[in-house]
């Protein structure tokens, strides 16, 4: 066998943002007070007790992030240390063991590596989605942590999170809060997405590819969706992104935030945003691992339409600048900062 993985027979561009069952996935069992140490499995399925307490009381973190293929043939993986520490931090907020960095990071390895023939070709547009998860899998009955915790890391080859690719979405200003004033926003836990899902269902059922959720506390800022920050661009070209407690510090916009500022020598803001000042804005985007930069044409406000001028049909031209040189750095084409590629050796 070569060492480099003959591809899986899929129709690469065509793949959406779906689960399909891979090769090999990773586990790690914490139990009598320490991680084991772990190891990769053919096994998709997880055995919980009925009183596990990821069941009973939903705790529960994980993170995403993408290895991609890059021009040269290698394989690599952005800023995965960024989501081990976010990851850590998770843990913290919800009173779990965090896994140790270095096993995070390692364990990332491990499951590209296993899955390599999964790993969508360059200049397909798709990627191969991680991820990480830990959750509470002893037995609680009487509300508090668990003692004992899996920390699993599966992977699935995705295309872009929405339909259409790079169209212009439609948000919806939503009614439902994702998060409460010092609550649980900031952390990547699957309450916070439970906390979303009536409310995705409304948008969807009603038009709308997304939501626009505000700040719990006043209903006058702009928060995140359901799975993205959001980026602004003034008139004058500044980046302005929303800055609150509440959302979840995403990696993308922290990444493009640099972007802007070292490669495109734009001015960036990060400071509350208010529902109210939205229409001044020229562009609209959402970035995250999944969505990357997804540009939003229209913010639709209980019948009232707040239409960017970068349109319905295609991405601003600073978010575009944005997106080019951001996939440029994750697929090999544009010089990456220090520390941003893991290359996976195969
Ligand atoms: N906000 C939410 C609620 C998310 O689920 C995500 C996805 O991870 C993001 C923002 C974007 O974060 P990142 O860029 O780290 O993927
Ligand atoms: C990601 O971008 O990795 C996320 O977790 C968002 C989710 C909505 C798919």
């Amino acid at each position: 066998m070569s060492t480099k993985a003959e591809k899986k027979d899929l129709d690469w561009q065509n793949i959406g943002f779906t689960y399909r069952v891979t090769d090999k996935r990773y586990v790690s069992v914490y139990k009598d007070g320490k991680w084991d140490e772990g190891q990769l499995t053919s096994d998709p399925n997880v055995v919980l007790n009925e009183c596990a307490g990821i069941l009973q009381y939903c705790q529960e973190i994980f993170e995403g992030l993408k290895a991609y293929e890059t021009e040269d043939g290698s394989i690599v993986t952005f800023r995965p240390d960024l989501n081990a520490e976010r990851m850590g931090n998770s843990a913290v907020g919800l009173v779990m063991p965090p896994f140790p960095k270095e096993r995070f990071l390692e364990a990332v390895d491990q499951v590209v590596r296993a899955n390599a023939a999964w790993v969508p070709p360059y200049g397909s547009g798709a990627s191969l989605y991680l991820r990480p998860y830990m959750f509470a899998s002893g037995p609680v009955i009487g509300v508090k942590p668990s003692d004992e915790y899996q920390f699993r890391i599966f992977c699935t080859p995705v295309g872009p999170y929405f339909k259409g690719g790079a169209k212009p979405l439609t948000l919806c200003v939503s009614d439902y809060d994702r998060a409460a004033p010092h609550g649980t926003g900031h952390f990547k836990a699957g309450l916070n997405y439970a906390m979303s899902l009536q409310a995705y269902v409304k948008a969807h059922a009603d038009g709308f590819d997304e939501n626009m959720f505000l700040d719990p506390a006043s209903r006058n800022f702009v928060e995140e969706t359901g799975g993205a920050n959001f980026l602004f661009v003034t008139k004058d070209n500044e980046v302005v992104t929303p800055k609150s407690d509440s959302i979840l510090p995403s990696i993308t916009r922290r990444s493009l935030v640099y972007v802007a500022e070292h490669y495109l020598g734009l001015k960036v803001t990060e400071r509350p945003v208010r529902l109210a000042e939205i229409a001044d804005f020229a562009e609209c985007g959402l970035c995250g691992t999944a969505a990357v930069i997804s540009p939003v044409g229209k913010v639709v406000d209980h019948g009232k339409e707040i239409c960017f001028p970068s349109g319905m049909e295609k991405m601003g031209p600073v978010i575009q600048k944005l997106y080019d040189t951001l996939t440029g750095i994750q697929q090999g084409r544009v010089e990456a900062p220090a520390g941003w590629i893991r290359k996976i050796s195969l």
